[in-house]
């Protein structure tokens, strides 16, 4: 069979506009038109997109050796060229076998703590009356949770200054650079680009640092860095210090934001939705007056739902592409090598007859039924699916049981709030206005 192209809008300059600012609308509207699977001209690679489930489950099972990564030289500069997010083949397989274990299981849990006490400091930290972007304090939370417990920086000094250093490289990347490798230039040391540079190398140093402190001392420590440092492949081999630091850098990109923004989303819906929050504030306060003790909160069921909910309903990557290294057959097509392949979270969790209703936030839904994997995608899916996906539940978890049982908070307004791009995720737009009414009566 010749190699053929799914049909698909043709302007590419309009179809990356459209993908960039309102995927969850377009998407649908290119496949209600065009069929599914649906090819989509982009600036940075022509994809070929789907919301089908048995093609998602496809391309979750193709031959890891059979995808390149998508635009790969445009994230390089910001997370460095060894990243987990960048190598390929054998290369990728073992690096996610030395990262993968932290996350996992007694290891990962052994940060409930860390994630239960930034959590109650940065709430309590919040002044009654006030109104704020809720994504605001959620993003603070979840940045100093990465410096705790992945860079493992506890003098709350060194911790401060990591974390403004992260923000800063974070604040300083512009959205264009992600997507126009024209603009990664520096102009004789101005410009955006030369400000996030400076701004990196500044994060980068800090992170040096920590490393080689690590390597000086690593007794009696249980953050993710000192288990990236033990770890070993089959041959007795660890990762270099450059390896490290390009991995700490990316868990910092890839965890920092996606939770936070996730947060953001779950207290708005909690806060439009009176009974589900009534609902979950009963499970919670069924736990006793004690202190919150991880396992049981992670151990709740409708706080999972709330938590899966929202991550059905505001896939914060609505789309997950890849690559072919090698030609794949595809719904009766022939795609040749050169072309991404994109499973679309943002559709296959719009289909109503696994999702009634979709557009409702009812985590009820994930009380009555499970999803497979090619069903339900916030996390990705195949070898190259999340990392930390059980470790942002849980601090997800933690973090809206603080937020509950806690403290009262009220949205601003209370109307629908827009997903807007930010870089690669979708976010909130105005990340949420809420006021904070004050500790609640236990
Ligand atoms: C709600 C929060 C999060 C969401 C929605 C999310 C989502 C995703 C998605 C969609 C992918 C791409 C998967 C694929 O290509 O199939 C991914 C990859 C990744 N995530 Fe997350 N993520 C979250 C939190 C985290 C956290 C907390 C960490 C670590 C601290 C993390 C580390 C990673 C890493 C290292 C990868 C790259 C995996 C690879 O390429 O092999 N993520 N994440």
């Amino acid at each position: 069979m010749a190699s053929r192209l799914p049909p698909g809008p043709r302007s590419t300059l309009l179809s990356t506009y459209k993908a960039l600012r309102a995927p969850y609308e377009e998407y649908r509207k290119w496949v209600e038109e065009y069929g599914d699977p649906v090819t989509i001209p982009a600036l940075n690679g022509t994809v070929v997109m789907t919301g089908d489930p048995a093609a998602v489950k496809q391309i979750f099972a193709f031959d890891p050796q059979g995808f390149d990564i998508f635009a790969a030289e445009t994230v390089k500069p910001l997370v460095g060229e060894r990243s987990v997010l960048l190598v390929t083949g054998a290369h990728h397989k073992r690096l996610r076998k030395l990262m993968a274990p932290p996350f996992h299981g007694a290891r990962m849990r052994a940060y409930g703590q860390i994630m239960i006490d930034v959590a109650r400091r940065h709430l309590e930290a919040l002044t009654p009356g006030e109104s704020a972007p809720i994504q605001r304090v959620t993003q603070a939370i979840s940045l100093e949770v990465i410096v705790r417990a992945v860079f493992g920086f506890a003098d709350p000094a060194r911790v401060e200054e990591s974390a403004r250093a992260m923000v800063e490289t974070m604040e300083a990347v512009h959205p264009a650079f992600l997507f126009a490798r024209a603009l990664q230039r520096e102009f004789f040391g101005l410009g955006p680009y030369a400000r996030f540079t400076r701004a990196r190398d500044r994060g980068y140093a800090l992170l040096d640092a920590q490393i080689a402190e690590c390597r000086a001392r690593p007794e009696g420590r249980e953050d993710i860095l000192a288990m990236l440092m033990a770890a070993r492949d089959e041959d007795g081999e660890g990762l270099s210090d450059a390896e490290i630091r390009d991995q700490l850098v990316t868990l910092l990109i890839a965890g920092h934001e996606t939770t936070a923004i996730t947060l953001a989303w779950a207290l708005y819906w909690l806060h439009r939705d009176d009974e589900a929050r009534a609902r979950l504030l009963a499970e919670l306060d069924g736990l006793g007056d004690g202190p919150l003790e991880p396992e049981a909160v992670a151990a709740l069921p409708y706080l999972g739902a709330v938590c899966s909910e929202t991550l059905r309903l505001n896939p914060i990557v609505p789309d997950i592409i890849r690559v072919l290294a090698r030609p794949m057959t595809l719904k009766g097509y022939e795609l040749p090598v050169g072309v991404g392949v994109c499973p679309a979270a943002a559709l296959v969790h719009q289909r109503p007859e696994l999702y009634p209703e979709p557009d409702r936030w009812r985590p009820e839904r994930f009380l009555e039924r499970s999803f497979g994997p090619s069903e339900y995608l916030p996390f990705g899916g195949g070898h190259r699916r999340c990392i930390g996906a059980a470790f942002a539940v849980y601090e997800m978890k933690l973090v809206l049981a603080v937020a509950l049982r806690g403290h009262l908070l009220r949205l601003v307004k209370d109307g629908p709030i827009r997903p807007v791009r930010r870089n690669i995720t979708m976010a909130p737009e105005g990340g949420v206005e809420m006021r904070y009414e004050g500790r609640r009566a236990e």
